[in-house]
Formats: C-alpha cells, structure tokens, sequence
C-alpha cells in the first residue's frame, strides 16, 4: 500500500509523558509545554487526565491545566476519562476530545483500572453515551495490544475484541496502544491487518512506546498498512505507572524527523518542537531522550558558537 502524504501527529507528553514523574510538576509547567505545543502547530494534544488522584497523583491538576491553556483555534484537546465522574471534569474544562482507554490483556485491564475487560466496557458505556449527547468525540485506546507485562503474549484476536467493543461505543478513534514497547513490524502488520477489518483505517491510530527501540520501525510497518495517525511525547517523556521498565512514547521531534524525510506533511514545526522538548527536559530535570532532538540542539548550538 503507498504510503500516506499527510498525518496527524497526536501530541502526547503533556499526559502520557508527565503522568509517570514521581516528583509533582507545577502545573505552570504543564501549562506552558502545552502551550509551546500548540504553537508548533500540533492539530491534536492530549493535555490531562480526570482519573483518581489516588491513582495518578500527577494527573491531579487537569482542570487547572484546561482552564490555564491558550487553545489553538481548530486544535484538539483530548483529555483521558476513566468514569462518568471523569466525564463530567472534562466536559466542565471544555475538553474536545475524551478518552477511554481499556486493554486487551486482562491482567493490565486490572493493574491499570481496578476491572476486568467487559466491565470495562460496561464502566465506559454510560461516558460514551454521555459524550455522544454533548458532541465530545470519543477515543478509545487499546493498551498492550502488542504485548502484556503480566501475561505476556496478546493474541491478535483480543485486540480485534476490543477494538469491536469500542467501535459499538461510537468511538470516532481508535489507538492500537504498545503499552510497554514490545512490538515488532511484523507483529504490527499482523495487528493492523486484523483491525482495519472491523474498524475504518483511516480513524486508527498506532500509540507505540520505544522500550526496545522497534518504535520508529513500527510507525513505518504501521504508514505501509495506511495507518495516518500517530501517538508521540516531546523529548520522548513518559514510561507507564503500571507497567514497570517501560519506557516513553517514541519521541515526537524523531517521528517528525522521520516524517519530514518521508516527504509526509504534518503541519509540525519540527525547530519549535525541539525547543519544547529542551525545555520540558530543563524543567522537570530528566535527559531529553530524543535523538533527533538532541542532534538539533546540538547542531544550532554549534552553528551559534561558530558565528
Ligand atoms: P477504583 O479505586 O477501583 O474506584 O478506581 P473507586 O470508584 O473506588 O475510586 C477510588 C477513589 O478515586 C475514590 O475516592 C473516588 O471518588 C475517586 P475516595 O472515595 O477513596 O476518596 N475517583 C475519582 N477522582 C477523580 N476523578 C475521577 C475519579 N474516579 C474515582 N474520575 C479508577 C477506578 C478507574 C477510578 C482508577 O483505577 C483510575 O483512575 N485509574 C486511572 C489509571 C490511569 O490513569 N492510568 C494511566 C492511563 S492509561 C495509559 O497510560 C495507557 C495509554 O497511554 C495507552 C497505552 O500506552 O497503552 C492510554
Ligand atoms: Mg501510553
């Protein structure tokens, strides 16, 4: 299949990059990354969470974050939401976009939300509904599609299941989610190849994490299955409070790089990007793990030395 001309980059940093800092961020920060990222033009943020702070400490000050962001005019603002509680915060912060997000391992389904897949389901219905009668369009995210911390081996076939469950719910996107960066190309082809038949490809996301450094190379498996939206955190932020040793989403301003290379347009300005990632990095002291990233900042460093 050729590949797409253009994608939409889902920035995710501001909440699956951040949720997982031990030490509590200012939500000055939050808000000013989330800032810089709608400046670089991003058409889709996932700026906060409305989950149990018991659960996600960090996640605590989402309405904060909404009420304190300047929104980018057409830019989505997508918000994680667990519950009907959830629900009701995003609506209150003038979220666009909610997300439910379920797994297709069981094991992680517990760890993550306290229930099994169907209740899950069941748990999501009435906030789907909800969503639905308010005009907020649904997410639904699909973790460890590509592989379990706990059990393991995530047959194709569960993945299918699920994705199907949302697709009743009305989702308008569906993330096939690697929790913990497990995956392989072939594997995503596998996967894609299954879902794309219950689900329109065009509304199917790959959310892929760098843990084994397959993510790159499972974005380009993914663009050869027509898949034209992605999942990425600035300075490659992130890990996942269940699912220990994972690391970070793949880095945004590396997909970029890649995509700027591919001739694929995203309307991203890759130079603000890295400045973001610079200074979310400074901010909340950890390393920019961003290859392409630190070249950049490498490279106009060197070039404003020399001049
Ligand atoms: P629970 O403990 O089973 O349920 O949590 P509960 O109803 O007993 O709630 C526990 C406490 O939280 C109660 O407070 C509730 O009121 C409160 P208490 O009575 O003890 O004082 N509570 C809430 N507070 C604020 N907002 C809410 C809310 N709901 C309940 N919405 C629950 C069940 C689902 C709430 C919990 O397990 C939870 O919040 N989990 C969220 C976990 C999470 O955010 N994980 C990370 C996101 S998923 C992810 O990162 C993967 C993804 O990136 C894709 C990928 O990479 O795979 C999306
Ligand atoms: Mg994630």
């Amino acid at each position: 299949m050729a590949l797409p001309t253009a994608v939409k980059i889902v920035e995710v940093g501001p909440r699956d990059g951040l949720q997982n800092e031990k030490e509590f961020v200012a939500t000055a920060t939050k808000i000013e990354l989330i800032n810089r990222l709608s400046a670089a033009g991003f058409p889709n943020i996932e700026a906060a969470s409305f989950v149990s702070p018991k659960w996600v400490p960090q996640m605590a000050d989402g309405a904060e974050v909404m009420a304190g962001i300047e929104r980018r005019a057409g830019a989505i603002y997508s918000v994680l939401t667990p519950n009907l509680r959830g629900f009701e915060g995003a609506l209150a912060a003038r979220a666009d976009e909610i997300v439910i997000f379920g797994a297709a391992s069981e094991a992680f389904s517990q760890k993550n939300i306290n229930c099994s897949i169907a209740e899950s389901i069941e748990r999501f219905a009435p906030v789907a509904q909800a969503a639905k009668e308010h005009g907020v369009r649904i997410r639904g995210s699909v973790s460890c599609s590509l592989g379990c911390p706990y059990q393991g081996e995530v047959p194709v076939a569960s993945v299918v299941d699920v994705v199907e469950r949302f697709a009743a719910l009305g989702c308008d996107e569906i993330d096939i989610a690697d929790t913990i960066g497990v995956g392989t190309a072939k594997r995503v082809h596998e996967v894609f190849e299954a879902v794309t038949k219950v689900f329109p490809r065009e509304r199917l996301s790959g959310h892929f994490h760098d843990t084994y450094g397959q993510a790159l190379a499972n974005i380009y498996a993914a663009l050869e299955e027509g898949i034209a939206i992605f999942h990425a955190s600035v300075a490659g932020l992130g890990g996942c409070p269940y699912a220990k040793g994972a690391t970070g989403n793949v880095a945004t301003e590396d997909v970029l790089y890649l995509m700027n290379g591919l001739g694929i347009h995203t309307g991203i300005d890759l130079n603000q990007v890295v400045a973001a990632g610079d200074f979310i990095s400074n901010a909340i002291g950890r390393a920019n793990v961003s290859r392409a990233g630190k070249a950049l900042l490498a490279k106009a460093r060197s070039e404003a030395a020399c001049s």
